[in-house]
């Protein structure tokens, strides 16, 4: 059958061709939005005198049509037909005939794309917003549940200083907010609308633009036609956004992969949310926490996708763009099924307090805080710390800790350390005064906890 762009060609292409230049396999998925902007199309065509009333009751009102025949099943997407577009635009002249053909005057499938794919993006940013604030409320939680509970911090993954687990699960609500605080300000630079732009240079009929952006929830319209139909970094920037959350749980759960194993015993994921071996009967294997660091790969990946094929297009429209859309549903739907998974497992896990303190008691994680002390006493601290180090290797020798090193020890490294100094290096001392703003001391804690909660309460 001949195309219906069949022009100065006959329209009819090689199926092998066909096969390849079709879309609707995957934007098929725009449907509704493509449905959506149709009706406001009509209602602008009419509202200009470009169509009459009654042509435009019977477009919207068949688009209506065939809204609840797809979403009930009883309208099937014909795998023959270029993409969504030439599919709604197909069936609705085939149902409601002449009116039907005037539904494609003043826009060309350029714009109309940049339409459907805001709006499906737009949609779909708000319930990732929504999946992320829960994810989000999962973390605080649990922040709350153990924000006394004192565990080793680390960086190089050594024992470094004690900390409050609430304390490292807060730095996870922190980067949390920001990525909340992305997905918005993407939010407003994706809701412009480039409907009206048409093929690349807007239209010789008297169109309302504003009036359509208007209709469909836009704040504000595409100023530049030509732009309005090659810009997709809506998507990108979407995808950005999505690829630095995608860093943040990807680095969260490869924690709880390391603090549920053996060697660390610091959590315990739900059985619900973990897997056993088919040979092993012993294990019980983080795999939902494995999936979505795995998973961040293909989110960069999707990411680069979109970035590569636009690099070298010449504006306007290229078909290069249709390229945008696998890898950006791609990219949300894997994010989403990532936050889906992650706010309950998070919720059903449980910490161990005990594994925590005791991991803390040994590498002499408080040796900075016995340097401290000796600053108290008067001490310079570069001298405070080389005693300090001191203390350490003289444990190191005796096979003790810096709370068992006896007091004679002490004093033959320096005679301004007394009795005093097993208060002041206990772990519980050592948080207890880490009193800085935003450091991990119960004040700090649970001023952060309050923090978190009012940010998300925005959302
Ligand atoms: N399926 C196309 C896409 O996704 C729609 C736009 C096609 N426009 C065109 N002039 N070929 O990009």
């Amino acid at each position: 059958m001949a195309k219906m762009w069949a022009g100065v060609t006959d329209g009819i292409t090689s199926k092998i061709a066909d096969d390849f230049n079709s879309s609707i396999s995957f934007d098929s998925r725009m449907y509704r939005e493509d449905i959506t902007g149709s009706q406001a199309h009509a209602k602008m065509l009419a509202k200009q005198g470009i169509i009459t009333d009654s042509e435009r009751d019977e477009i919207v009102s068949g688009l209506e049509g065939i809204l609840r025949d797809i979403d009930s099943g009883a309208l099937r997407f014909d795998p023959d037909c270029e993409d969504i577009h030439m599919f709604v635009e197909q069936v609705l002249t085939e149902r409601i005939g002449e009116s039907g053909k005037k539904l494609h005057t003043a826009r060309s499938r350029n714009d109309q794309v940049a339409l459907d794919l805001r709006l499906y993006l737009r949609g779909q940013t708000d319930s990732l917003t929504l999946l992320l604030k829960d994810a989000a409320e999962a973390l605080l939680q649990k922040a709350e549940e153990y924000k006394d509970a004192v565990m080793p911090g680390y960086t190089h993954l050594q024992r470094a200083q004690p900390v409050l687990f609430g304390h490292w699960l807060l730095a996870y609500c922190m980067m949390l907010l920001r990525d909340l605080d992305r997905l918005k300000d993407c939010r407003k630079r994706m809701n412009i609308s480039p409907i009206g732009a048409c093929a690349l240079a807007g239209t010789t009929y008297s169109t309302d633009r504003r009036y359509e952006a208007g209709l469909l929830g836009f704040s504000d319209i595409c100023r530049n036609s030509v732009d309005a139909v090659s810009d997709r970094d809506f998507a990108l920037e979407l995808m950005s956004c999505l690829s630095i959350l995608q860093t943040h749980l990807s680095r969260l759960c490869e924690e709880l992969i390391l603090w549920s194993s053996w060697e660390f015993r610091f959590i315990s994921l739900s059985d619900s949310f973990t897997t056993g071996s088919s040979i092993m009967p012993q294990k019980k294997n983080p795999d939902m926490a494995e999936l979505i660091r795995g998973k961040t790969g293909r989110v960069y990946g999707d990411l680069m996708t979109l970035l590569t094929a636009l690099k070298g297009t010449p504006l306007a429209y290229n078909k290069d763009m249709q390229e945008d859309k696998e890898a950006v549903f791609d990219c949300v739907d894997a994010v989403a099924a990532c936050l889906t998974v992650l706010a309950p497992m998070i919720r059903e896990m449980k910490a161990n307090r005990e594994n925590m303190l005791s991991a803390a008691k040994k590498g002499f994680i408080n040796a900075t805080d016995l340097a401290d002390y000796l600053v108290r006493k008067g001490l310079p601290f570069r001298s405070a710390y080389k005693a300090a180090g001191q203390a350490v290797k003289r444990c190191t020798d005796l096979g003790l800790d810096l709370e068992s090193l006896p007091i004679e020890e002490y004093r033959s490294i320096s005679d301004l350390i007394s009795e005093d100094v097993y208060t002041d290096i206990s772990l519980s001392e050592c948080v207890k005064r880490r009193i800085s703003e935003g450091g991990t001391g119960y004040a700090s804690v649970d001023g952060q906890i309050e923090y978190v909660k009012q940010e998300l309460s925005k959302y």
